[in-house]
């Protein structure tokens, strides 16, 4: 497949302030009310962000909090109640991967027949908001390094009562603009600076391989995984420098596109349960198999050499080698029973493990008992 499609206007950097304020002006002049969707603590007031915000100033505004990680029906169910009597027209959501997912469930659910949670599954199981004829459009100001939230077309809302993930995703759930601020990534916690920059090295890398990869994607891939794998272990010396920052976004940003058009495969079908159930940390979750993953997948990659060379390395153990020195470097257990997995509890893990349009887009098919062979040589 040739094709590479992606409509995001991407603005990068302070220094793109300018023009991009001056686009979003002329492109959203019509709007009258605007929903502004962070994850809270004040980061609005943030003095980058001002140019932005400023732009909607004459306009009917509310501000939402999403203050959850992983969206569920529930907490989209609540979003969706806080805003029913306020027809927005445009979504600034400024947060990390699960804001951004809120504001696509709130685009893509926006005037649907919503009366309680269940309507939502319903809603999302049956893509009924595909058969809108309009979506509401979103700008998305990640304020992480790793989900590509604001580059890709889906969104990930969880049903813990029937322990699985959906995909909310049409073509329409792209955002209009994409403005990465690198300054807003400086006061990220280490931890989850790590999981999500894992989480887009995943993103990159997965695209590499993916059923879908194309050339373009495998550009994208490449320059993502270089900039991740130089500049991840140099943050630990020095989290607030923007200039390690700005490449951790830029390879965030790079994978999005990247895997924008592939989507993920089976390291990320994995690790649904790995946080369903164990709650380990999505971007740490997909990491966890990836050099496993590599091994498997090796005779089908198009060009592995040069996937290995982005990682510095010569064979898929050169990969582990890399991981296992990032897990270490940031006090993160780089196996599975560290996280409270027992052979005993792999078949479960194996029996949620293979999620449709991720599992199926890996490039060699993983049978269930190589899976519980991977996951317990994990343990
Ligand atoms: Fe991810």
């Amino acid at each position: 497949m040739n094709r590479f499609y992606n409509p995001v206007s991407i603005y990068f950097g302070n220094d793109s302030l300018g023009e991009c304020t001056a686009d979003l002006k002329e492109r959203f002049s019509h709007i009258r009310r605007v929903l502004i969707l962070t994850r809270g603590g004040g980061v609005e007031a943030t003095e980058s962000l001002a140019p932005i915000l400023s732009l909607f100033a004459g306009k009917e505004g509310r501000f939402l909090e999403a203050a959850f990680y992983n969206p569920n029906i529930k907490d989209i169910y609540n979003l969706l109640q806080q805003v029913d009597s306020f027809p927005y027209e445009l979504i600034v959501a400024i947060g990390g991967g699960s804001v951004m997912d809120s504001a696509k469930a709130l685009t893509a659910l926006q005037h649907m027949e919503i009366s309680t949670p269940a309507d939502i599954r319903e809603v999302i199981m049956g893509e009924k908001y595909a058969e809108k004829s309009s979506f509401t459009p979103w700008i998305g100001l990640p304020t992480t390094s790793g989900t590509g939230s604001e580059v890709t077309s889906w969104a990930t809302v969880w049903d813990e009562e029937l322990g699985c993930k959906y995909s909310v995703a049409d073509r329409r759930l792209f955002a209009k603009a994409a403005i990465i601020l690198p300054e807003l990534t400086l006061t990220m916690p280490l931890r989850l600076s790590v999981a999500t920059g894992l989480d887009a090295l995943c993103h990159a890398t997965e695209a590499y391989w993916s059923v879908q990869s194309n050339p373009f994607s495998r550009a994208f891939a490449l320059q993502a995984i270089e900039r991740i794998r130089a500049w991840l272990p140099r943050l630990k010396r020095e989290p607030s420098d923007l200039a390690r920052r700005e490449q951790l976004s830029l390879g965030s940003v790079l994978a999005g596109l990247a895997f924008s058009n592939t989507k993920t495969t089976a390291c990320h079908s994995i690790s649904y349960p790995l946080t369903l159930l164990y709650g380990i940390d999505h971007g740490i979750a997909a990491s966890l198999t990836l050099s496993s993953v590599l091994r498997h997948n090796y005779s089908k990659i198009v060009e592995p050499e040069k996937l290995l060379r982005a990682f510095g390395a010569e064979d898929a153990d050169g990969v582990d080698r890399f991981l296992r020195t990032v897990y270490e470097m940031y006090d993160l257990p780089g196996n599975l029973g560290a996280y409270g997995v027992t052979k005993e509890s792999i078949p479960m893990i194996v029996s949620h493990a293979y999620t449709k349009g991720r599992m199926d887009n890996n490039p060699v098919p993983i049978k269930a008992e190589e899976l519980d062979l991977m996951l317990a040589s994990l343990l």
